[in-house]
């Protein structure tokens, strides 16, 4: 079968990545042994993959730019959304059926172990979401990890107090795959929403952003003013993509009992803070792991995605449709911050 295949580079004085994070690998499209017709492993099944996606993460991994595969060679891709070719001769706890429509996000899928760009994918039931009806696998995964974390933001800071009439929530790396959905999704249910985007010059994704529901496009360069621990208290709350200084930024700017929901490092991994919007206000600092998302969540969430919370018009938020052999450079482009919205990858 087809596959993308990241492979570790040969070794030698331009191995390192530009932030010392290990070996770059060097990926491509190869021919591997196909998985149909073996024995599987207990409690595994065999997955024709559709759909794929290209996230951050993803793009991080293909291109080598950030030390994503736990080993080489892998194939990549979080995210594959198909249908069931094979099961165990054992069943699977959760009666999953040979032609049913399947999703998996995450859970070390193309880190650990081989993920979404590749015809067919073996991965253990525990992992694997029964796709609802109401839900293509292509449109499983113009959703994909993005529209999962951005609904998983949602539920952690709603269950953590946030409503809507504790003020505005800002998000951050407005224009990517997380920040749309969180756009779209928190404003559907209520909440003034405000855009933080670098590319706050583009008409196209100002438009956008405001199409799906933003109050206002704000440029980074308008919050990072912030120099004591606190400020004005301005948000009710803060979906971040970014991480960094715009982040350290916002923290002192929100208001009672708000939550800040740590989702992305686009900008940076470091977060210098003080204790005192905590102390002092009740802000509370979340985190928002969709890799480890328990089951039960995994399925709430996908069902609801199908269903409540299911965007108005799905294609808006392809960016582009590619094949196996466009996602290292389009994974560039993504990197070089020139996508705005989500790339699905056409495998079968
Ligand atoms: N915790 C989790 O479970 C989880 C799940 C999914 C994603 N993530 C993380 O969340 C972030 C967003 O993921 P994504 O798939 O939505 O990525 P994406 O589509 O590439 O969007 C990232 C956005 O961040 C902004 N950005 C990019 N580079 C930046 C930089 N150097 N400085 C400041 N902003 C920058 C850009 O938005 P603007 O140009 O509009 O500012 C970009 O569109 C990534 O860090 C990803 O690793 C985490």
């Amino acid at each position: 079968m087809k596959a993308l295949v990241s492979t570790a580079s040969p070794a030698d004085a331009s191995d390192q990545d530009t932030r010392g994070r290990g070996p770059l690998v060097q990926t491509s499209l190869t021919e591997v042994p196909s998985p149909v017709g073996k024995d599987l492993p207990p409690h595994h099944l065999c997955i024709k993959v559709e759909y794929s996606s290209l996230n951050y993460k993803d793009a991080l991994g293909v291109t080598g730019t950030g030390a994503i595969f736990k080993k080489l060679p892998m194939v990549g891709g979080i995210d594959l959304a198909g249908q069931i070719l094979a099961t165990p001769a054992s069943g699977t706890d959760a009666g999953f059926t040979v032609g049913q429509k399947v999703v998996v996000t995450g859970c070390g899928l193309g880190e650990v172990r081989d993920g979404g760009y590749a015809e067919y994918a073996v991965e253990d039931a525990k992992n694997v979401v029964p796709l609802p009806p109401e839900l293509s696998p292509r449109e499983a995964m113009i959703l994909g990890t993005a529209g999962f974390t951005a609904a998983l933001a949602l539920k952690r800071m709603e269950v953590n107090g946030q409503r809507p009439d504790r003020g505005p929530i800002v998000v951050t790396g407005a224009s990517g795959g997380v920040g749309q959905f969180a756009v779209e999704l928190f404003a559907r249910r209520g909440y003034e929403v405000l855009a933080v985007s670098g590319k706050n010059q583009s008409d196209a994704v100002v438009r956008r952003l405001i199409g799906l529901g933003a109050r206002r496009v704000l440029a980074p360069e308008d919050l990072e003013q912030s120099s004591r621990p606190l400020e004005k208290a301005r948000f009710g709350g803060i979906v971040d993509n970014v991480g960094g200084k715009l982040l350290a930024n916002l923290i002192p700017q929100v208001d009672l009992w708000g939550n800040v929901c740590c989702i992305g490092l686009a900008e940076s991994s470091e977060l210098h803070t003080t204790v005192m919007p905590l102390i002092l206000r009740g802000v509370s600092l979340l985190g928002v792991s969709s890799n480890n998302t328990p089951w039960a969540w995994r399925t709430e969430i996908w069902q609801e995605l199908a269903t409540r919370l299911k965007p108005g018009d799905l294609e808006g938020y392809v960016h582009s449709e590619v094949g196996l052999e466009a996602v290292v450079s389009t994974g560039r482009a993504l990197l070089g911050r020139q996508i705005a919205g989500r790339v699905i990858v056409r495998i079968s």
